[in-house]
């Protein structure tokens, strides 16, 4: 009889469906127009509830809470929200009846806040971020089945210790890598250093590749005790630039510029020596690349060691400027900066 109840218990294990918690942020994909052809639409509209139960296939796959964690359009995020976010996370992923956390967010900053909890989450549970290119009203919205799959990879055992991933268009990315591409095509996700790491096809999941950069429970950062990240500014290069942008950034408290610079993140001569300067008075300057793909090489053109500028790798500057903040409060260290640039 014991061994009957045994056998039972572990069958019932066994089937048991996982636990996936969805937090909604806001975006199109919670986005609502006057009509199903209409293109004018207010993201960040419609509320968790409705978003779970325009999907209720879903209920087939796990055991799926909702939580309405904010209601914006992504273009609203900012590093306030990421710390309240991934600390939210760290506490739900502690429980042990939280199996995966899908992030519903607008895509305009998804790789953004997909790239900041990468870095700060500490469980090797799958965490998935998903939005939508059509608002939840509109004709072939995309969101519904984005949804459906992102719950599938919450839910796939397969989907563990990968990082932080974003599902779209039948697609699954490493946050590190993936970025938003096209104004309004469904496909607009793409990985464009190293490609997705799988795909999803009506939750059935397959992965195709690994991600070998720290993340998740290996990152440098713990942020459960932060509440402010440092001022991080982005300056864009272009020809005939002056370097009346970074006056403006350190006039207005910037400890860091991420550079987007031209090519192989080069900057203009003017902007150069203003980058100089700022390094000089203990402002961290990181090179990156308007082009976005490839990485910036250390000390070809420019001399980085001279200069004591960092480079990023083949992070695009959002990205860079997301990964900046998060050294910057632990060290201004330039040195101990790049070694965390090339291995996050
Ligand atoms: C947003 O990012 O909130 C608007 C755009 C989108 O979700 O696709």
């Amino acid at each position: 009889m014991r061994k009957f109840l045994l056998i039972l218990l572990l069958c019932v294990g066994g089937f048991a469906k996982p636990n996936v918690y969805i937090l909604a942020t806001g975006g199109t994909i919670a986005g609502v127009a006057k009509s199903n052809t209409d293109k004018e639409y207010k993201a960040g509209t419609i509320g968790v509830e409705q978003l779970i139960s325009a999907v209720p296939e879903i209920k087939n796959l796990a055991n799926v809470k909702g939580e309405q964690f904010i209601n914006i359009p992504s273009t609203n995020m900012n590093p306030e929200i990421w710390l309240n976010l991934a600390k939210k996370i760290n506490t739900l992923l502690n429980r042990d009846d939280v199996d995966g956390i899908v992030v519903t967010h607008g895509t305009d900053t998804m790789e953004e806040t997909a790239y900041f909890l990468n870095l700060t989450i500490k469980s090797k549970k799958p965490v998935v971020l998903v939005g939508a290119m059509r608002p939840a009203t509109a004709m072939s919205a995309d969101g519904v089945l984005n949804l459906y799959n992102a719950v599938g990879v919450a839910s796939d055992k397969n989907s563990f210790a990968r990082g932080v991933m974003v599902v779209m268009n039948n697609e699954i990315h490493q946050a590190r890598d993936v970025t938003k591409t096209n104004t309004s095509d469904v496909a607009t996700f793409k990985s464009l250093n190293f490609g997705k790491i799988g795909s999803v096809n009506y939750a059935k999941v397959e992965f195709t590749s690994e991600f070998n950069k720290k993340h998740t429970i290996n990152s440098d950062f713990d942020i459960m005790k932060l509440d402010k990240l440092p001022q991080v500014d982005i300056i864009y290069a272009y020809a005939g630039d002056s370097d009346k942008f970074i006056k403006t950034a350190i006039d207005s408290g910037s400890k860091g510029i991420i550079l987007a610079g031209m090519g192989n993140g080069n900057p203009s001569k003017i902007v150069w020596d203003a980058l100089a300067k700022a390094s000089k008075n203990a402002i961290a300057v990181v090179r990156s690349s308007r082009v976005g793909s490839g990485s910036t090489s250390q000390n070809s053109v420019i001399n980085d060691k001279k200069f004591n500028f960092i480079t990023a790798d083949n992070l695009n500057p959002q990205k860079a400027r997301v990964l900046l903040m998060l050294a910057l409060s632990k060290t201004q260290n330039t040195n101990e900066i790049q070694k965390i640039f090339d291995t996050h």
